[in-house]
């Protein structure tokens, strides 16, 4: 007999063997319970239990029991479906909250008034997250979000900092760093990165880049870490306003050496040298053909992504293979 575990507010669910208790099963499952007897003295792995009966070493509890809660994960195993209240757990694959003061170590313009920043974490502190994720720069009483623009590796960590004149913030974040030796930063943040096996596993099937602006910083250290894989089949397509916004050589010279296909792209300026007339949709549409089989990873805007994502599924495309921060952030527009 196997019994289904809902783990809330986070919606996990997994499966528990007879006789097996909730923290074996959810261990088994890729689940991190906080954990330190397990023999039920510490307490430490306690959840609620809302809904479902267990077998605990003081007698079998149901929800409305006296004694049901708090529940130890250690020591109960479900005599049927549970649903419990935890708060402080990791889905498979999700990277612990770190707060790390990085010393600043380069701040150096690109071009289109974009800055490349280049922090360091403090000796013997590697820094931990999924390449695709970000951090929150914790400045006086602001709290920044950037992207991570490189693949995990060890103690550095690069950001892409777009500076405008009318985005005030943009200016103020420029300004500490230029005159500050250390910034403190939340990391990590984010659901955007490939999650499991399959998706890392499938290095023949199109992945495929669809970026508009300082959305760039993301699909590269996506990029970084594929290559690491040896994945070869990584599209690129970058879209600018004018060619001042390819900011950084880095994606012509994959392309260059033979690793992704890159497209750079602007809407309405001729004398860029990657001009095209098509939309990135088409363009994908006349290289692709079937679009059953792509994951695409869409970073921008809420109005970009959007728009991206109606062209796409107008050729047979569907949501579900997209994976975007807009998701969690903005719903699409009716
Ligand atoms: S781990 Fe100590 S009580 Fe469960």
């Amino acid at each position: 007999m196997a019994y289904q575990i809902t783990i809330q507010p986070k919606g996990l669910i997994f499966t528990a063997q007879e006789n097996e208790s909730v923290l074996d099963a959810a261990t088994r499952a890729g689940i991190k319970i906080r954990k330190s007897c397990t023999n039920g003295n510490c307490e430490i792995c306690r959840a609620h239990l809302t809904a479902g009966v267990v077998d605990t070493p003081f007698g079998r509890h149901t929800a409305d029991h006296p004694d049901a809660n708090p529940l130890l994960c250690c020591v109960s195993q479900p005599r049927s479906d549970l649903i419990l209240e935890l708060e402080k757990v990791l889905g498979p694959g999700e990277i612990a909250l770190q707060h790390i003061a990085f010393q600043v170590q380069n701040v150096e313009p690109l071009k289109g008034g974009v800055y490349h920043i280049q922090l360091l974490a403090p000796a013997g502190k590697d820094v931990n997250y999924h390449a695709g994720q970000y951090l929150e720069l914790l400045i006086e009483d602001g709290e920044y979000p950037f992207t991570i623009a490189s693949a995990p590796n060890g103690r550095e960590i690069e950001l892409h900092l777009g500076v405008s004149s009318d985005n005030q913030s943009s200016q103020s974040i420029l300004t500490y760093l230029q005159n500050n030796s250390t910034v403190r930063a939340r990391l990590p943040k984010g659901d955007v990165w490939l999650k499991n096996q399959i998706e890392l596993c499938n290095l023949h099937d199109p992945l495929i880049f669809i970026v508009a602006g300082t959305g760039f910083a993301q699909a590269k250290a996506m990029i970084e870490e594929q290559l690491k894989h040896q994945h070869s089949a990584i599209h690129l397509y970058w879209i600018n306003r004018d060619a001042s916004g390819f900011y950084s050589d880095q994606a012509k010279q994959w392309a260059d050496d033979g690793l992704i296909h890159y497209h750079a792209m602007t809407p309405e300026t001729p004398e860029c040298e990657f001009f095209t007339e098509l939309t990135v949709e088409e363009l994908i549409h006349l290289k692709l053909g079937n679009l059953s089989d792509i994951k695409v990873v869409c970073c921008g805007g809420p109005n970009f992504v959007y728009s991206v994502l109606s062209g796409l599924e107008s050729k047979g495309f569907h949501q579900s293979q997209m994976l975007s921060d807009v998701f969690a952030y903005a719903p699409r527009p009716e």
